[in-house]
């Protein structure tokens, strides 16, 4: 696993566009598996810059993680007070890189058979031929994709239902500002499930801010349990990168043996 610190989010959104990019260029049609939430924004923007000056999405295909059960959208179409993720990766990324929308893939919210939805899901993943990268953030309960505390880490692409620090987290970072009273939030998600991104070939984590020191401490150096699903990371086997701005990695009792890896890494070319 490698630990990557920057000075801050616009140096770790960087650097995580960068580790992005490395794969659209190795790889021109990669499967990249796609989070949301405030975190991966900056990591976005950079990559629609890079875009700009050339970088190619036409062959691209993406999965994103995860949908609130009850919205969701024909992208670029509903916009209004809508919350969705479907709105959200329109608004922040796909309307301005060239991917094709057929190659597009997010949780359906609006299903009428959710169970049957997941397991298409699950089968179109494999249809790709799997997730090349799964870039994913922290939530605060330590959650991943939407998998709460006790979901369990071998599990599926699914219904969850959602804690109530997730839904103040994400109300006041995006419900909120929408004028959606919380009440009105969604409960419940679809999520792939720990099981499925732990199939993912590789994986990109980033994560930024002191809210969340403690929870990055107890996800890469504390004990892996089913309540805090993102310590399963610990367990995947491909290439794993964790991007951190420094507050973020305030609490890590190595830091200073995750700087100097990366920094004969570098020297090395490894
Ligand atoms: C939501 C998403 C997660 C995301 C988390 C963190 O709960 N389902 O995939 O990682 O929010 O969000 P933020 O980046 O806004 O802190």
């Amino acid at each position: 696993m490698d630990i990557i610190i920057r000075e801050n989010y616009e140096q770790m959104s960087k650097c995580a566009a960068e580790i992005i990019a490395g794969y659209v260029k190795a790889k021109p049609d990669c499967v990249l598996g796609l989070a949301t939430g405030g975190t991966p924004i900056g990591t976005y923007r950079e990559l629609i810059k890079m875009h700009r000056e050339g970088l190619d999405f036409s062959q691209v295909r993406t999965f994103n993680l995860d949908e609130y059960l009850g919205v969701g959208i024909d992208l670029g179409k509903t916009y209004d007070l809508d919350q969705s993720y479907a709105r959200f990766m329109y608004e922040e990324l796909f309307k301005h890189i060239n991917i094709k929308r057929e190659n597009i893939y997010i949780p359906d919210g609006q299903t009428k058979d959710p169970k049957k939805f997941c397991m298409w899901y699950e089968q179109e993943i494999k249809k790709a031929g799997g997730i090349d990268l799964q870039l994913l953030g922290l939530g605060g309960d330590g959650h991943w994709g939407f998998n709460e505390p006790g979901s369990s880490l071998g599990s599926r692409t699914r219904v969850q239902a959602l804690t109530e620090q997730t839904l103040d987290d994400n109300y006041e970072a995006f419900y909120k500002k929408a004028n959606i009273a919380r009440s009105q939030m969604p409960h419940f998600a679809i999520t792939m499930g720990t099981g499925t991104i732990l199939e993912a070939k590789n994986i990109l984590m980033i994560v930024n801010g002191s809210k969340k020191a403690d929870m990055v401490a107890k996800c890469l150096e504390g004990p892996i349990t089913s309540q805090i699903t993102a310590t399963a990371i610990q367990l995947h086997s491909g290439d794993i990168s964790v991007v951190l701005d420094q507050a973020a990695a305030s609490k890590l009792k190595n830091s200073d043996h995750y700087k100097f890896v990366e920094k004969m890494k570098r020297q090395y070319g490894l």
